[in-house]
């Protein structure tokens, strides 16, 4: 398909003065990128020409006004939706200086609105009442069902008019523990239209994971439903959420309700375990409400959502997310990323449990109108033809998913692509960590049969929607890098000291200047929030990634420079892992890096001293894996655990992760100075001990 791979010689056309970012000027200029050696791939004339930003030049033109005038940039986009009171003077007003006092983060305040309005009824107004805002496909091929905006709007007044009756009120959490059932993204919405304050738990954390975050924000009701199918699997999720509760309830926060969906296909309601006076089910109250609820009408400024990520301690940190600024942010990011059209069909494999979820399933395309794809199943069930099943069987346009699946499915050969027709296919998307380039050529010339841009979103929990990210259409696409900022987005780059660097170079990645999707602070402490992000390079945010730039002005993200690792886009902290492991009885202690792992980015190596006198057994192996699952969450066990008869450490205790990562990549002749170690010979016992 070299045909698609062409030089760009148009850029030199650009107009002069357009690149006012200074370490785009080598693109302007256009002598690096049309120069032999680099390997563009070039979107087609044909999609540049459909495309919203078909060319650098707009793009710059965007750009350069986003950040010249973001005030004006902003306030055009939030006048395209409902605002029940306008904005004040100020569309924005940030410190993110620690120097000059506490941070703080607003846009757009004063200005009252609904994100559940305008998601719903702002469009059916609009008339789109008819459009399908939901195709649903269930874990079974076959099983499937849709909403249309109308019907959406009227089962979520449905569930908001209830949450309203049991006490709900603005500003109250409400935990969501549901897999991908339609019934996810109705809680969310139901609870935006009360003013209520989300907290999606994934649905693969454990008990314990779970009762940690309602002992954090003490939700007056859990949503949840009685068990799911993923794959041939039944996962009884009634029974962890009951755990949860009684471990909550331990721990001094007591739920008075727990809403069940019965999901009848996974488990018949009399096989659920049931506490009278606090279990309810859905079906048997929620249909019963009016369709109709008056919109709570709440403050740019007022919190929308918490979402729990993992930092570098053991305790998640709650990210907390307000609704107006968040909520131009995602429909911008996601009109622009995916160049959407209204004919679109659009599905994100993410699940709701994460931000991907929040802002790419759920709040972005509704914004825009959009039709979306909610997947309740695995992408290799019944076979690993099913997503190209699915994405024939609805004529999907736009694929957004994670490099963890793209190599997953490369793995088992094209035919399971090929097989299918994807024709609908236009654009793909990839996130969660950098896509490496082989897995890029083959979701291109494979999945989009060398026809559909890709857009590498790079981007965080923290950020509400795309920092760095194509624009399809607009850019050429280099395989493996994220290329440029979204409008209004000021990456910079910086050495140790936090001196900017320009031009070719690599150091951390941070952010100058508030963007509107920004999180405002982390729930309940607004210290750790300025001491993570903001201290350790005053003046910026800082992301927790590496970063390059090349000499065309190209971002390549290098992965976390943190104790935090990304296991198949999932991010997991490294203490959270240790805290699991030693609080297994026969372990003594731990230390847990990222490795490299073929499909899933990065695995995780355990290095595990036992408790004096235990011997290693592989029945111990399994249980203290056991313990991970069950502590945090299968996504989150171990993939090796490696005796440790000692640790690496220095005269001050501090183990010197460095060695174990090395160790754990067998780059055994990297290992570098082991002399400051209390005790070196701890090293020789550990190579020695790798493969037992
Ligand atoms: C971390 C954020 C944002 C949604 C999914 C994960 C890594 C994410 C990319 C990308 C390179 C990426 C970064 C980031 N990451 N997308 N396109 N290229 N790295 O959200 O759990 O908040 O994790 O994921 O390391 O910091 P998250």
């Amino acid at each position: 398909s070299s045909h698609h791979l062409r030089h760009v010689d148009s850029l030199a056309t650009l107009p002069s003065g357009a690149g006012r970012i200074p370490h785009l000027n080598a693109v302007i200029l256009g002598e690096a990128l049309a120069s032999e050696e680099n390997d563009l791939v070039c979107p087609s004339d044909e999609f540049s020409k459909q495309a919203l930003v078909p060319s650098p030049q707009k793009y710059l033109e965007m750009y350069n006004r986003s950040i010249e005038d973001p005030d004006g940039f902003w306030s055009d986009i939030a006048s395209e939706f409902y605002w029940k009171k306008k904005w004040g003077e100020q569309v924005c007003s940030e410190n993110l200086d620690v120097r000059n006092g506490e941070v703080k983060i607003e846009w757009f305040k004063g200005g009252i609105t609904n994100i559940c309005y305008n998601c719903l009824d702002r469009n059916v107004e609009a008339g789109l009442g008819d459009k399908i805002a939901i195709y649903w496909e269930g874990n079974e091929p076959g099983y499937d069902g849709t909403l249309t905006y109308s019907e959406l709007l009227q089962k979520v007044c449905q569930l908001a008019n209830y949450l309203k009756d049991i006490g709900v009120k603005k500003g109250d959490a409400v935990v969501i523990y549901l897999p991908m059932l339609m019934e996810l993204p109705i809680a969310m919405l139901a609870c935006a239209r009360i003013g209520a304050v989300h907290s999606v738990v994934f649905a693969g954390f454990s008990a314990e994971s779970l009762s940690q975050r309602i002992v954090d924000c003490k939700p007056k009701v859990v949503i949840t439903c009685n068990a799911v199918k993923r794959g041939s699997k039944v996962i009884n999720l009634k029974d962890i959420v009951d755990a949860a509760l009684v471990e909550s309830s331990g721990n001094g926060v007591s739920v008075g309700v727990c809403l069940t969906y019965e999901n009848e296909s996974a488990m018949k309601r009399e096989s659920t375990k049931w506490k009278e006076g606090r279990d309810i089910w859905w079906q048997d109250v929620v249909p019963k409400y009016p369709t109709t609820c008056e919109v709570e009408w709440v403050d740019a400024e007022d919190p929308l959502f918490l979402l729990y990520t993992s930092g570098s301690t053991g305790k998640p940190k709650g990210v907390l997310h307000t609704t107006g600024g968040y909520m131009l942010y995602t429909a911008t990011t996601f009109k622009y990323a995916f160049d959407y059209k209204p004919t679109d069909i659009y599905w994100c494999t993410a699940d709701c449990g994460w931000i991907t979820g929040h802002s790419y399933v759920t709040y972005g395309p509704l914004l825009n109108g959009a039709s979306v794809v909610v997947f309740e199943g695995a992408p290799s069930y019944p076979d690993s033809g099913r997503c190209w099943d699915i994405v024939d069987k609805f004529k999907v346009t736009t694929f957004y998913t994670a490099p963890t699946l793209v190599r997953s499915l490369m793995r088992e050969g094209a035919e399971y692509v090929t097989k299918y027709s994807r024709k609908s296919l236009r654009v793909l998307g990839s996130v969660g960590e950098p896509i490496n380039p082989s897995a890029w050529r083959w979701f291109f010339n494979v999945v989009g049969d060398s026809r559909c841009p890709i857009s590498d979103t790079w981007w965080q929990t923290e950020t509400g929607g795309f920092m760095i990210t194509p624009l399809p259409g607009a850019w050429p696409q280099k395989p493996g890098s994220a290329t440029f900022p979204f409008f209004g987005v000021q990456p910079v780059i910086v050495d140790e000291k936090g001196v900017e660097i320009e031009g070719e170079c690599s150091g951390y990645l941070c952010i100058k200047s508030s963007w509107p999707g920004a999180f405002r602070t982390l729930y309940g402490d607004h210290e750790r929030y300025e001491t993570t992000y903001f201290k350790p390079f005053p003046g910026y945010y800082f992301t927790g990634d590496g970063c390059s730039r090349d000499k065309d002005g190209y971002h390549w993200l290098t992965g976390r420079v943190d104790d935090v690792i990304n296991v198949s886009g999932h991010r997991i902290g490294t203490a959270e892992v240790e805290s699991a492991l030693v609080s297994h009885p026969k372990c003594a202690e731990a230390a847990v890096v990222g490795v490299e792992h073929e499909v899933k980015g990065q695995g995780i190596y355990a290095f595990v001293t036992l408790v004096e006198g235990e011997p290693y057994s592989e029945e111990l192996r399994k249980s203290i894996i056991l313990t991970v699952r069950k502590q945090i969450g299968a996504f989150a066990a171990p993939d090796k655990i490696h005796w440790a008869p000692g640790l690496p450490k220095t005269r001050s205790g501090k183990i010197m992760r460095r060695i174990l990562r090395k160790i754990a990549s067998r780059q055994l002749d990297e290992l570098g100075d082991t002399s400051t170690l209390a005790d070196p010979s701890v090293v020789d016992q550990l190579i020695s001990l790798a493969d037992t």
